[in-house]
């Protein structure tokens, strides 16, 4: 990428970064009289503490992308991001893997305590619902649909299932087909739902949908395979959590099962499918600049 689509797209970026952290505090607040907000002191700690917001930029891009309605992207953007945080809070309990740092912050559970911990992801689970229902238009079936995705994502058979599959597989030699099912429930999951729920928004054509997906599911499974070789090459300062948690915790990963030079090759070639995906949605007209530059920074991301 030349240095002038670098910066334009660090610029777009940015503006995307204002935008989102300006609107989820909004987002959490449901309005309403509140009789105690010491969980909502304690949500609001875990989603303003920063993070690269991948999630919600994606969904916000896609839609520009795709002219889906960007007022009701917003707040699905809102909402996902609040999914991704609960499923943080919780990933770090001492009854998951046990982290006492995130997003460059002392974990939410060393703050409040567990059980404040644990009611503060519910509640950031709730109100993304509540965000989730508010936004379906109901003369536009794709509102719906895009709703429906994003919870299916998050719920049993997707994000739940993996983190119980990372949990089920600690100390145990896995196979690689279980490691990327693994990968594509825990992380891809919720990568994938907010560009396929962009498409189910703007009421795409089923071509377009399939190579949304198709990218997603690329990218999904390439974030996860970044993240186990960060967790081994990472900085602790910059990456913001724990390094070498994964070995601590005898987790399945793609450095434990490939070593670091193989997982490095798998990334790459992952990286691949999300760029021929990428050239498909570009034959079908659609503007993907800045969907090609966030594959380029998550693939050299070191945080
Ligand atoms: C971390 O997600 C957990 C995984 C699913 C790998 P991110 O790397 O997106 O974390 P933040 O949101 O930037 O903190
Ligand atoms: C977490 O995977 C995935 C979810 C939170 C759903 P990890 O356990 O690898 O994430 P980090 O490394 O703690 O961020
Ligand atoms: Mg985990
Ligand atoms: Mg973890
Ligand atoms: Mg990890």
């Amino acid at each position: 990428m030349s240095s002038h689509t670098t910066d334009n797209f660090n610029a777009i970026y940015k503006d995307y970064l204002k935008e989102i952290e300006a609107v989820l505090p909004v987002f959490l607040s449901d309005g309403s009289d509140n009789p105690d907000d010491t969980v909502l002191t304690a949500a609001n700690y875990s989603l303003t503490a920063g993070g690269k917001r991948i999630r919600p930029v994606l969904l916000l891009a896609a839609a520009r992308m795709l002219s889906a309605d960007y007022s009701c992207a917003q707040a699905m953007s809102a909402a996902v991001e609040m999914i991704h945080t609960y499923s943080l809070i919780h990933d770090d309990l001492p009854c998951m893997d046990d982290d006492e740092l995130r997003r460059g912050r002392p974990t939410c559970h060393v703050v409040y305590g567990e059980a404040i911990a644990v009611l503060a992801g519910d509640a950031l689970l709730n109100r993304a619902y509540e965000i989730l229902l508010n936004s379906i238009d109901l003369s536009a079936p794709g509102s719906l649909k895009a709703a429906q995705y994003i919870a299916s994502s998050a719920g049993l058979s997707g994000m739940i299932a993996g983190q119980s599959l990372d949990l089920n597989s600690e100390g145990r030699k896995i196979s690689m087909d279980e490691l990327r099912n693994l990968h594509r429930h825990k992380t891809g999951a919720l990568i994938s739902a907010p560009l396929v729920s962009a498409a189910l928004l703007a009421e795409a054509d089923q071509k377009i949908i399939d190579y949304v997906s198709e990218y997603a599911d690329a990218i999904g499974l390439a974030f996860q395979i970044q993240d186990d070789i960060l967790d081994v090459t990472a900085q602790q300062i910059e990456l913001g959590k724990t390094v070498g948690k994964d070995a601590r915790d005898q987790k399945s990963t793609y450095v434990s099962l490939l070593g670091l030079e193989e997982a490095r090759n798998q990334l790459r070639e992952t990286d691949k499918r999300a760029r021929i995906a990428l050239a498909s949605l570009k034959k079908e007209g659609l503007d993907i600049s800045f969907l090609s530059g966030m594959t380029d920074f998550l693939l050299v991301r070191t945080w």
